[in-house]
């Protein structure tokens, strides 16, 4: 079978037709494979030496038409690239543009509350006094005149730290007090925010880690119809100045005499039927006039001097403010939850 001299050439032509290219690069590769100077053309070139006679006019006319052909080819794909290249210029960032905003979370519904009671009591000159949260028996019960057989020491209640019984988690931020009249002298207006801990069974309404604002005045001739006044204040700023209040007595080892603050919501929906237990009036805070001997285990004279301490919880307000029904939200750390604040 004689050899058929013109099968390669053809099938090189039919490759360049075929040819594609989508960027640069692979331009570049099409270049060198069909014009480099090791292009697959040359060998084909070379072979018209040995092609018969009668057959190398039309032979050589093949090749350079296949040359020809890789050139106008070359031509149009750079074309093609140039093309889109310059509709690349028309897309290219635009770097004066004010950057796409980035996810940056939100603050949480408890420090949202705790920085507004700050910032309501920082107006009627209360500083903020921050303290420990593992805390000693002396500083969370003793000094605060709560007696060994008291039932707020019972295991129940309290969380000690098994390797150190005398120690434990705060169980309220009453032991900022006793901390900070210790190492300061009067006049004393302090708030004191901060977590706390108690052994409770976690549930809608309660949870064994929450949070409270100490409020501790301790003064010349501190009365307590400071104290009235200084809570109502603090509730017309926090509910708006239409809100109600009532004091009703109670009883804390360090306070004497002792209350507790309730405010009045309402009933409007069924969250404030589930948070005021249906009664409309939701309990916020206890309070009292520093017990004398409280002041005396702090090194306050209490003939010279006399005051007041509220302590109030963050949970249940936020819970009022926002209409949250159940206080495990705060601490799941749930997206969906946290991101609407
Ligand atoms: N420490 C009390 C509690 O945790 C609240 C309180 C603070 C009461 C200050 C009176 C004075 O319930």
């Amino acid at each position: 079978m004689s050899q058929d001299w013109f099968l390669p050439i053809k099938q090189v032509i039919q490759a360049i037709q075929s040819e594609a290219v989508s960027d640069a690069a692979t331009l570049e590769r099409f270049r060198i494979q069909y014009l480099g100077s090791k292009n697959i053309l040359k060998p084909l070139f070379s072979e018209i030496a040995k092609v018969p006679n009668e057959l190398k006019k039309e032979y050589g006319q093949l090749v350079n038409e296949a040359k020809q052909l890789a050139e106008s080819k070359f031509k149009e794909l750079s074309e093609s690239i140039a093309d889109q290249s310059s509709h690349a210029d028309i897309i290219k960032p635009d770097l004066s543009l004010p950057a796409a905003d980035i996810n940056r979370g939100s603050r949480h519904p408890i420090s949202i509350v705790m920085d507004r009671i700050v910032d309501i009591f920082s107006k009627i000159g209360f500083a903020v006094a921050e303290d420990r949260e593992i805390e000693d028996d002396w500083n969370n019960f003793t000094a605060l005149n709560t007696p060994d057989d008291h039932p707020a020491r019972d295991m129940q209640d309290t969380f000690y730290l098994r390797d150190f019984p005398s120690l434990l988690l705060r169980t309220h931020t009453s032991s900022v007090q006793s901390r900070y009249m210790t190492a300061n002298k009067p006049p004393i207006r302090i708030l004191a925010p901060g977590r706390v801990y108690r052994n409770e069974t976690i549930s809608a309404r309660s949870h064994c880690q929450f949070h409270q604002v100490e409020g501790l005045y301790i003064d010349k001739n501190v009365s307590m119809a400071d104290l009235k006044q200084t809570l109502l204040f603090f509730a017309q700023e926090m509910f708006g100045p239409d809100v109600k209040i009532r004091l009703r007595p109670s009883f804390f080892p360090f306070t004497e005499p002792s209350a507790e603050m309730d405010i009045y919501w309402g009933l409007k929906d069924e969250t404030d039927h589930r948070i005021t237990k249906g009664t409309g009036w939701l309990e916020i805070l206890g309070c009292g006039m520093v017990d004398p001997a409280v002041l005396q285990n702090c090194g306050i004279d209490p003939n010279e001097y006399s005051g007041f301490a509220f302590g109030m919880g963050i949970e249940r307000q936020a819970m009022l403010l926002y209409k949250i029904p159940d206080i495990r939200y705060y601490f799941e750390n749930d997206l969906r939850f946290l991101k609407q604040f």
